[in-house]
């Protein structure tokens, strides 16, 4: 017997330099401690690049994350990106379709779409509100890739639900556009630059009024310029560039009632109340 196959059998780990599998440099525990403490291991991503390797990437499954309520995993996506052409991972959220938890109001298998369109009309209203998210074929099959957000572990999410943080309204207003009927406060991830973002938005683009959230504080409030600038933009492109995207993603009645929805609120001038007749709050709030 050999040196090295005798120190395989007596020391487990001295074999693992050789047989670990290695994704874009990264060793399988790399990867596994970046799942255990949330990190996002590409660093700051460019939108556009983010998308790329969302689309375009090697998706490799990390763990199953256990706090979800669909088949939701931990990934990291690896491919090349940038000018450099340079190989990099990012760490990513992956939601297989057949994963999807069967809901009685929201028709079987369409989820994984919703949060896509959700991220498009993130994306056109120019609030950067869902990180960047896709649609495409997985190891568990056709599925929504998003990219994961570290989050900022200090900040106090009660506090800022407590405030007046600009973050947390525009989300306010973006929610009632896309008739958001699961605004949680586990949902709103802080970053470390002061910005908030939306995640789990898979309940959004029901025709019937169902906004569901945790986001109140500024209801019946008027919309300020800037907020029914976005909405009409938003209107606007619907008809155009946003709703030919929309298209493969949602009913065409889905995409019509979010026509009218975001007239509505332009036309009205405030954000809405909570309806009387039905929860107005998520359950569980967080
Ligand atoms: N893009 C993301 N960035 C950071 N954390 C995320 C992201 N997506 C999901 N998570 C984390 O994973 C948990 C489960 O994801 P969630 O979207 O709620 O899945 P599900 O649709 O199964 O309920 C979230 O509560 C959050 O902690
Ligand atoms: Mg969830």
């Amino acid at each position: 017997m050999t040196q090295p196959e005798q120190a395989a059998e007596t020391d487990p780990d001295a074999a693992k330099p050789d047989t670990e599998q290695t994704v874009a440099g990264m060793t399988r525990s790399a990867m596994e401690a970046a799942a255990m403490a949330g990190r996002q291991v590409a660093g700051n991503l460019s939108g556009p690049d983010a998308l790329a390797l969302l689309r375009g990437g090697e998706l490799t499954v990390v763990g199953r994350l256990l706090a979800a309520s669909n088949a939701t995993f931990f990934c990291m996506a690896s491919g090349p990106v940038g000018g450099s052409g340079a190989v990099i991972a990012a760490s990513c959220v992956y939601k297989p379709i057949r994963g999807e938890r069967p809901l009685y109001d929201f028709p079987d298998g369409t989820l994984a779409c919703r949060e896509v369109a959700a991220h498009a009309l993130s994306q056109a209203s120019g609030w950067d509100i869902v990180p960047p998210t896709v649609m495409r074929d997985g190891p568990f099959g056709e599925g929504m890739v998003q990219l994961w957000v570290e989050t900022d572990e200090s900040a106090n999410i009660a506090a800022l639900l407590d405030s007046d943080s600009p973050a947390l309204r525009r989300i306010a207003v973006l929610d009632a556009a896309l008739n958001n009927a699961d605004r949680k406060g586990g949902h709103l991830l802080p970053l470390s630059n002061g910005h908030i973002q939306g995640i789990d938005n898979g309940l959004c683009f029901a025709v019937a009024p169902k906004l569901r959230t945790i986001l109140w504080r500024w209801r019946g409030q008027k919309l300020t310029d800037e907020e029914c600038d976005v909405l009409a933009r938003l209107r606007d492109s619907l008809s155009g560039e946003l709703g030919e995207d929309l298209a493969s993603l949602l009913a065409p009645e889905e995409i019509s009632a979010t026509e009218r929805r975001i007239g509505a609120l332009l036309v009205h001038g405030r954000l809405p109340q909570p309806d009387q007749n039905r929860p107005a709050v998520p359950w569980p709030p967080y």
